[in-house]
């Protein structure tokens, strides 16, 4: 790890809480943030009015130049977000090219830099038929302004195990039902099951149950196995949308706010971990906003998670008497980590955004990573 050698800039601070604002987001945040949604949604818009060839003819020059012109805004925006890098809190320990290169290479700035591209393939190869799709990859960068997507994100890699199975499962039907369409009919109709891949094409059409195309089983057993693909087809659709609606549903259960990666690394217990740790945790932690009052912990109960304070207060009530805990505190580790009952009751002062570790994952994390778990017992044995 790089030692930072640069003073802190207050312009590129405010650059950075304007541009990559937190969760409280302030006025000019808000007017940039809409300035470049606006221009986004212009860009896509003239993009797609471009192809149509009347429009063109008419108001091709105007929508050339506003399309130069949002580019220049969006390319300004990729540079000024570069410059501000070395103020994200946890690539603040980095120097500062090491850390601007590092946040060029994070996936919503790897969109900005797409979203420039098509300017450049434009210039390069003026009359490109690809030009109207490269320039809808711009859409890609509203991506930023959409927490529901990146709980999405989210679902998608807590639930990568059920969702493999889902694509093994799909794929296990396609390959069998074109083989078995293949091996009964692949004689009779040898422009359409003859091979392999027209088979696979049959099966993929009757598993998405757009009735196989032009492609109807003329035997019995055909018939058969296109009705067992169909209904099989039906069961692999609806093991996604169920992974996905009682994933969703469990978001909008327990999350009133979204985890950043950036509110994650600001916890002083997670200071010294690295970037792919860090997005571990943003994956694993869960969010919880508690009204004033609500009693989190009750002493003598069985640990299940760990608790870190986004923000808010809360007061820990112990034999040993009551201890105030606010902002980047965390309590709850304890119990998990001597396996024994919770040894106070914790209870929000005020309203606390908490970030939430549930046992499980609190277990293989420290057992992952051996610092962090000494400096939670050193901090648990201070507590006793
Ligand atoms: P746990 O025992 O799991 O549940 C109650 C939590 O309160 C405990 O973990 C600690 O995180 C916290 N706690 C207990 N005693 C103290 C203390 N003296 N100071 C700060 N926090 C405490």
């Amino acid at each position: 790890m790089d030692a930072k050698t640069e003073s802190p800039s207050i312009p590129r601070q405010r650059a950075f809480q304007i541009l990559e604002h937190g969760r409280r987001r302030e006025p000019a945040s808000r007017v940039v943030d809409w300035v470049l949604i606006g221009l986004v949604l212009g860009n896509v818009a003239a993009a797609v009015a471009q192809t149509v060839p009347d429009i063109a003819a008419r108001h091709g020059a105007s929508l050339q130049l506003f399309d130069r012109l949002s580019v220049l805004v969006f390319a300004i925006e990729y540079v000024a977000r570069i410059w501000t890098a070395p103020e994200h809190p946890l690539l603040g320990r980095y120097r500062p090219l090491r850390a601007r290169l590092r946040f060029a290479a994070t996936p919503l700035m790897i969109i900005d830099a797409l979203a420039l591209l098509p300017l450049l393939l434009e210039l390069l190869f003026p009359a490109s038929a690809l030009a109207p799709l490269t320039r809808l990859v711009r859409f890609l960068k509203l991506a930023r302004y959409s927490p529901a997507l990146a709980t999405l994100g989210r679902l998608i890699a807590s639930e990568r195990r059920s969702l493999l199975a889902c694509v093994i499962i799909f794929t296990g039907v396609l390959l069998l039902s074109a083989a078995a369409m293949h091996a009964v009919e692949g004689a009779l109709q040898p422009d359409k099951l003859g091979d392999m891949p027209k088979a696979i094409w049959w099966s993929a059409s009757m598993v998405a149950k757009i009735g196989g195309g032009d492609i109807t089983p003329l035997t019995t057993l055909g018939r058969f196995i296109a009705a067992i693909t169909v209904m099989l087809g039906i069961g692999c659709f609806a093991l996604p949308v169920a992974i996905f609606g009682r994933g969703f549903y469990e978001e909008i259960r327990r999350r009133d706010f979204v985890v950043t990666f950036a509110m994650v690394a600001r916890v002083p217990l997670f200071a010294r971990l690295d970037a792919a740790a860090i997005a571990d945790l943003v994956a694993m932690l869960k969010a919880r906003t508690v009204p004033a009052g609500t009693t989190i912990i009750r002493k003598g109960e069985r640990g299940n998670a760990m608790y870190l304070i986004a923000s808010g207060g809360v007061e820990v009530e112990s034999a040993a008497g009551t201890v105030r805990l606010g902002e980047g505190d965390f309590f709850g580790e304890m119990a998990l980590l001597s396996r024994e009952p919770r040894s106070a009751t914790v209870t929000a002062l005020r309203a606390c955004d908490l970030l939430v570790l549930d046992a499980d994952d609190f277990l293989r994390l420290v057992d992952r990573l051996p610092d962090l778990d000494a400096r939670l017992r050193a901090v648990a044995r201070e507590r006793t």
